[in-house]
């Protein structure tokens, strides 16, 4: 049984349909053997990081940066998990008012330095809510579930 961690801060209608998203594409794949787990960041721990065969981290940015939570979430768990998940394949998306550039720079360096995988470049969804950013975190979720399926991540 392989397992996909979604995680995601969720301050607002609209981030929740995203990470719920994401969530349902991974359910579209229909993988049998795949665990599902949707979590706040704040219920994210290290051995769950350490377990997980896949992970796609969501995040708004605000005032430049990562939100607090998932900044939070990397500081729990980079130093336990260092070690331990290299090469776990990785997707990220950021839901951002108008830029979103910060947050991207920064978790790019936090998962070069932890050596896990960018399965696909990162989605910056940008700018006013459009229904087309819900359909990409569809797509995200349902692709990295047929990938870990498939064993080719
Ligand atoms: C305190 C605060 C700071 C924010 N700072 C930024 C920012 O620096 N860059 C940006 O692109 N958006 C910024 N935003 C906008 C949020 O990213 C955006 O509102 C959030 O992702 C939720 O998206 P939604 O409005 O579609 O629900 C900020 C929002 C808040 C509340």
């Amino acid at each position: 049984m392989k397992k996909l961690v979604v995680i995601s801060n969720t301050p607002s209608p609209n981030t929740l349909k995203l990470r719920e998203a994401v969530v349902n594409g991974a359910h579209a794949a229909e993988v049998a053997d795949l665990e599902i787990v949707e979590l706040d960041p704040r219920e994210a721990t290290p051995e769950l990081i350490m377990s997980t065969d896949g992970l796609i981290l969501g995040t708004t940015e605000n005032l430049g940066y990562m939100s607090g939570l998932v900044k939070d979430f990397f500081d729990r768990t980079y130093y336990p998990c260092l070690d331990h998940t290299q090469g776990l394949p990785f997707a990220l998306y950021i839901r951002a008012g108008h830029d979103g550039t910060g947050t991207l720079r920064a978790i790019r360096t936090i998962v070069t330095g932890l050596r896990w995988k960018f399965v696909q470049e990162p989605l910056v969804l940008q700018g006013d809510f459009q229904d087309e950013f819900a359909d990409q975190c569809h797509d995200l979720g349902n692709a990295m579930a047929l990938g870990l399926d498939l064993g080719i991540l």
